[in-house]
């Protein structure tokens, strides 16, 4: 997809498609204006007579409009004017940028950034129709299946706005495009089968992603994992055949002293609970347990794409968790890169081993902050939903600054707490601690878990058991949280 910024009206221009939004009451948008007045008031009919659905980013194809030289408008419904907010916006452009992607033709001119969103400016507004527009065409070509859909969908987007360009506007839709672009790569890895997305696969991939992107890529095999005493991570690989990586990706945008944000991705590529085996019942979609690692890949991605003047690490352990004959029991002890030792109760809670060690690791980079993303409790669905991934952290400055975050990209999140009451739960008899912490407060108690290996630095733990992907019909990985992380780093790069 290709974005450019455009000073002007919409209704001489000859494009495959022009879009443009309306209200429910009929309420013309500057570019609705024109177009109206270009078709002597045909638009005007039309939405007065109601043929545009009311709820927002319902749309209506004009072919061949009188007056108009693009070979058609597309009308999308921005709702009711007063009730125009963020997710109104997002579903009109979500709406507009599925269009775009199943017409003919080249070239669409969008006049969506024009409109009001309470609080937002210009440069939110374009930065998000970029994103927005960019995902929604996002199609994932599995591998080895007949492609039957026709070779279509636009691919050049001009915005139109009202009022000049600059280069903060131009860098706002550089900031979205990027954001999608890494979306892309986290949806594609996800979605991939977990018999084509190892370990070995998401290594190669790493050093792929290093390669065009220059990031410096280490990876790390079972010996070296096993000579820093990563314990935990390795009783987790022990079962599976498929051999173990541990990844590092840096991305060296800010001076060579600047400590970096470091992102910790949890990378199953296949949980099938080991020894504590799941039940049967959608189990495929454990292919999506390596979701936290791809919005990692993802994420670096985008950093990358945007030269970020920022130091970046991204870490990812990776794994299987099989059961077999040489598959962790419940009651094994191990003992983590940390020193502690762990009291496997339950092999299904696997994340939080594999995690563990890689939170250690971190340390040697001298982190600003570390937030790790991990696909690591069926207990937050149940908490939270699938609309925000769950938040936890030991730092309140942290948990505000990604909340605001979350709220300004709507990629939301929403935080849990952690208090230390919490960490009894973990008790184990036999060693430092369990690794579950019983039937209440499992996200609760996964994350307190993971705070005993982050003492070193600040962190934040993100739970997106409930937002890496879509079940049902439109299976698929969303690509989240890979917007949430890249507007963090844009931020914490003081670009925005
Ligand atoms: N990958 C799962 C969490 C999960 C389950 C995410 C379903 C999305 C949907 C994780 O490894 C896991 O199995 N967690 C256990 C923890 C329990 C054993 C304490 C869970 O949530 O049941
Ligand atoms: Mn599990
Ligand atoms: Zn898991």
């Amino acid at each position: 997809m290709e974005f450019t910024i455009k000073t002007g009206s919409p209704e001489k221009l000859k494009r495959a498609c022009i879009v443009i939004g309306a209200y429910t009451d009929a309420r013309l948008t500057p570019s609705a204006e024109a177009v109206d007045q270009a078709s002597g008031g045909a638009l005007g009919a039309l939405l007065k007579r109601g043929d545009l659905d009311d709820k927002a980013g319902a749309t209506l194809a004009l072919p061949l409009l009188p007056g108009v030289d693009a070979e058609r408008v597309l009308v999308v419904s921005l709702g009711k004017p007063d009730e125009l907010n963020d997710k109104a916006y997002r579903d009109a452009l979500t709406a507009a940028g599925k269009a775009l992607a199943g017409l003919r033709g080249k070239e669409a001119s969008v006049c969506l950034a024009e409109i009001e969103v309470p609080d937002r400016d210009l440069a939110w507004r374009l930065r998000t129709a970029a994103r927005v527009i960019a995902a929604a065409a996002y199609r994932f070509d599995a591998p080895g299946k007949a492609d039957d859909s026709p070779k279509r969908g636009i691919h050049k987007v001009q915005f139109l706005i009202p009022g000049k360009s600059s280069k903060a506007l131009t860098a706002a839709v550089a900031q979205g495009l990027a954001t999608a672009e890494g979306m892309a790569l986290a949806r594609d890895l996800g979605n991939l089968p977990p018999n084509v997305c190892s370990p070995s696969y998401l290594a190669d991939t790493a050093k792929a992603l290093g390669k065009e992107h220059k990031l410096k890529v280490t990876v790390l095999d079972k010996a070296q994992m096993s000579k820093l005493g990563m314990g935990a991570l390795l009783a987790v690989a022990q079962g599976a055949e498929q051999p173990p990586k541990f990844i590092v990706m840096e991305h060296h945008g800010g001076k060579a002293g600047d400590a970096p944000v470091v992102l910790v991705g949890k990378g199953i590529t296949f949980d099938t609970g080991g020894i504590s085996l799941k039940p049967a019942a959608e189990m495929d979609e454990m292919k999506y347990d390596m979701c936290g690692a791809a919005s990692v890949f993802g994420t670096l991605k985008a950093a990358a794409l945007l030269d970020l003047p920022i130091n970046v690490v991204g870490i990812v352990p990776s794994t299987e968790n099989m059961p077999g004959g040489n598959a962790t029991r419940p009651g094994d002890v191990v003992t983590s890169m940390s020193g502690q030792t762990i009291e496997i109760l339950n092999t299904d809670a696997e994340g939080r081993l594999i995690l563990c060690d890689a939170l250690t690791y971190a340390e040697r980079f001298k982190p600003a902050c570390v937030i790790d993303i991990a696909t690591l409790t069926g207990a937050c669905v149940v908490a939270l939903g699938k609309i925000p991934s769950g938040l936890l952290s030991t730092d309140d400055a942290l948990a505000r600054e990604l909340t605001d975050i979350g709220q300004c990209s709507g990629d939301r999140v929403w935080q849990l707490p952690l208090w230390d009451d919490y960490q009894e739960l973990l008790k184990s008899n036999f060693a430092d601690m369990a690794n579950i912490g019983g039937r209440y407060g499992g996200t609760i108690t996964a994350a307190a878990f993971l705070a005993r290996f982050t003492k070193a630095y600040t962190w934040a733990h993100l739970d997106i058991a409930g937002t890496a992907w879509i079940s049902g019909e439109a299976k698929g990985a969303t690509g989240r949280p890979v917007p949430l992380l890249t507007e963090f780093l844009i931020a914490r790069a003081g670009l925005n």
